[in-house]
């Protein structure tokens, strides 16, 4: 038989949805799942945002909009770039409005990558990344972080990994999975960096409304790579709207054109629908964004403080996001890797998480907060029983 797309043969399957469907299974069979794993808000969308929507099917405004989003949310997008995010060059012509933030990422990726090309990604990684990079005809490099450096990519170490065949790079804050943010210093160094390269820089702000400790900072405010930095954003985690699929972003106009080219031949335009409730979120629901973050920042706390007092395990105090990023290297042996531990909780203990070999680097597990404190407290009940399990 004819051999299909040696590119789609080689993108791996997202495993944080495999995952989420064993669950799904163990709990259709009657097992009482807690998930942990989960990377959407437990919220329901904003009752204006639900409400617009309504208004949007009832005032007909359900056919084809312009490819590139209707003008309304354009400007919205831009006006909220250029004064939240200081991303001087945002305007209604150079922000697409796409299906989710994986959509703009996909769609710039497209734009930006030529076969042997490269993309530099850095580890631990959003799953996603490094099979959409070679979805669009690219290779994958990844640039692994460590403990010691607060699991940010250094300066120099971009630097090294920089050549004539970088296209772009990904950059992640806050990040999934690890929460972790850039200051505005350390983002300063890495633009130096890539000041001196000619290549692309996609970044993701996508978890940028949910942070804890520190300030939002936006690599593309920066006058060195305003012109060739991509910034990814949505309405997904912000507003509790994963699945109305609206993403967006900003960047040169020469490539946010040929980005719109690829939408508008792939998937025509966002859901319209769901355009007019962006509409609504952007312009309304920041009270309600306001409360989900700090509900989200006392589950945080919950989690810690459940967390802190159990000997075999270190949780990294997330920035941002609704992840807590758990060391388990004292628990692994040569017969026992982070993928291994996860499989055990939720087989035996019915506790759902993703292992760091799902984010590319082993010897850990992501936990999700986005549920309630009720199913945090009980979660981790059951990972030490488990663990009190390992030592018996
Ligand atoms: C880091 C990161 N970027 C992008 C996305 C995609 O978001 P969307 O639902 O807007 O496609 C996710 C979703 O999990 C994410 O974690």
């Amino acid at each position: 038989m004819r051999q299909l797309s040696r590119r789609v043969l080689a993108a791996s399957e997202s495993q944080t949805l495999s995952i989420a469907a064993r669950a799904k299974q163990l709990a259709r069979e009657g097992h009482d799942v807690i998930s942990l794993a989960v990377g959407e808000p437990d919220f329901p969308t904003p009752a204006c945002v639900r409400r617009a929507a309504i208004a949007a099917i009832e005032d007909g405004k359900t056919r084809y909009t312009e490819a590139s989003g209707i003008l309304e949310l354009r400007r919205a997008v831009a006006e909220k770039f250029r004064t939240e995010h200081q991303l001087l060059h945002a305007s209604e012509e150079t922000v697409l409005i796409s299906c989710g933030a994986k959509h703009s990422i996909m769609n710039a990726l497209h734009a930006i990558c030529n076969p042997g090309d490269r993309v530099i990604i850095v580890a631990p990684y959003w799953v996603s990344y490094p099979a959409m990079v070679v979805l669009a005809g690219a290779e994958p490099v990844i640039l692994e972080t460590t403990p010691a450096s607060g699991f940010k990519l250094q300066p120099e170490q971009l630097r090294a990994a920089l050549d004539s065949r970088t296209a772009c790079v990904i950059l992640n804050s806050p990040c999934n999975p690890t929460g972790v943010m850039y200051t505005r210093h350390e983002l300063e160094a890495l633009a130096a960096v890539l000041a001196d390269h000619d290549c692309y820089i996609i970044s993701d702000e996508i978890y940028e409304k949910l942070t804890y400790t520190r300030q939002h900072v936006s690599i593309g405010s920066f006058e060195q790579v305003a012109h060739r930095t991509i910034t990814v954003n949505g309405c997904s985690k912000a507003y509790a709207m994963t699945g109305w699929r609206i993403g967006f972003m900003t960047g040169p106009a020469h490539l946010i054109a040929q980005a719109a080219k690829v939408q508008s031949q792939d998937t025509s335009n966002p859901n319209s629908i769901a355009q007019y409730a962006a509409l609504a979120a952007l312009e309304h629901a920041a009270a309600d964004v306001e409360h989900m973050r700090s509900c989200f920042e006392q589950r945080r706390q919950l989690l810690l403080d459940l967390l802190g007092v159990v000997p075999t395990v270190r949780a990294l105090p997330p920035d941002g996001a609704f992840y807590v990023w758990l060391d388990i290297g004292a628990l692994l042996t040569e017969q026992r890797t982070s993928a291994d531990i996860a499989t055990e909780l939720l087989e035996r203990y019915y506790v759902a998480t993703v292992p760091g070999e799902a984010f590319g680097m082993a010897g850990y597990l992501r936990l999700s907060f986005a549920t309630s404190e009720e199913h945090l407290k009980r979660a981790v009940e059951r990972i030490v029983t488990y663990l009190a399990s390992l030592n018996s």
